[in-house]
């Protein structure tokens, strides 16, 4: 079991991702936490975030490695557990222009598919192109919306009380350069299902995807 969950910043992908996987016994594959790490080095590293030929050409330099327990997801970068420093703001800020490198996404894209491959029991993975170009064939795919003040309150909330108009400035700019990117930009796949979760609760969301993913068994 194959399940796709993509959308924009703030919609409630990783919550929701990491409770169905859960519920679900599935292993659990966050995607953005790969792209942040990878940007994350980039950055410890000197490379000019705005000369994508130089990241390009180091692309293949950093060792990423997640762990997909969804009760306990890691994120490592040799050897190194990036959890907490790949969700600044600076990292945040930097890693729409990294993860537009067709390399980066080269990269990251083929590290996605062998661990979907070899989690034998399926696996939840939630992204921005995991339904259209990661894995096209996967079993279910969803598609997460909300309104952009939605998104920006409930993210404000996770930074612990950060302004909530810079927030919804931030994602808003993130989300423009993730839609408009040449390679496998932001998007709902045609086979994907579309929630508005605007007016939701997460556990109600988490409700709805756990009984689509259950149709499908
Ligand atoms: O999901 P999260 O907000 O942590 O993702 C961070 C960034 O990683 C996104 O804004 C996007 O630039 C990039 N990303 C991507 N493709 C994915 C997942 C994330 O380009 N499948």
């Amino acid at each position: 079991m194959i399940v796709a969950i993509d959308g924009p910043a703030g919609t409630g992908k990783s919550s929701t991702s990491k409770a169905v996987a859960a519920q679900l016994g599935l292993s659990y594959l966050d995607t953005g936490a790969q792209y942040r790490a990878i940007t994350w080095w980039m950055v410890n590293n000197g490379i000019d975030i705005d000369d994508p030929a130089a990241i390009a050409a180091a692309a293949g330099k950093p060792e990423i490695v997640s762990g997909t327990d969804p009760q306990a997801p890691t994120i490592s970068v040799d050897g190194v557990d990036v959890a907490g420093p790949i969700r600044t703001q600076e990292v945040s800020a930097k890693v729409s222009a990294v993860s537009a490198v067709p390399e980066v996404r080269a990269r990251i894209t083929e590290l996605q598919r062998s661990i979907a491959a070899s989690a034998a029991n399926g696996v939840v993975v939630e992204g921005r192109d995991i339904g259209t170009t990661v894995l096209p064939d996967a079993d279910l795919k969803i598609f997460l919306t909300a309104s952009p003040e939605a998104r920006a309150a409930r993210r404000s909330g996770e930074l612990k009380g950060a302004d909530v108009h810079s927030t919804r400035e931030a994602l808003i700019k993130r989300d423009a350069a993730d839609s408009s990117r040449k390679t496998s930009p932001l998007a709902k796949a045609d086979d994907a299902v579309e929630v508005d979760t605007t007016e939701l609760t997460l556990a109600q969301v988490i409700e709805c995807v756990v009984t689509l993913v259950e149709e499908k068994r």
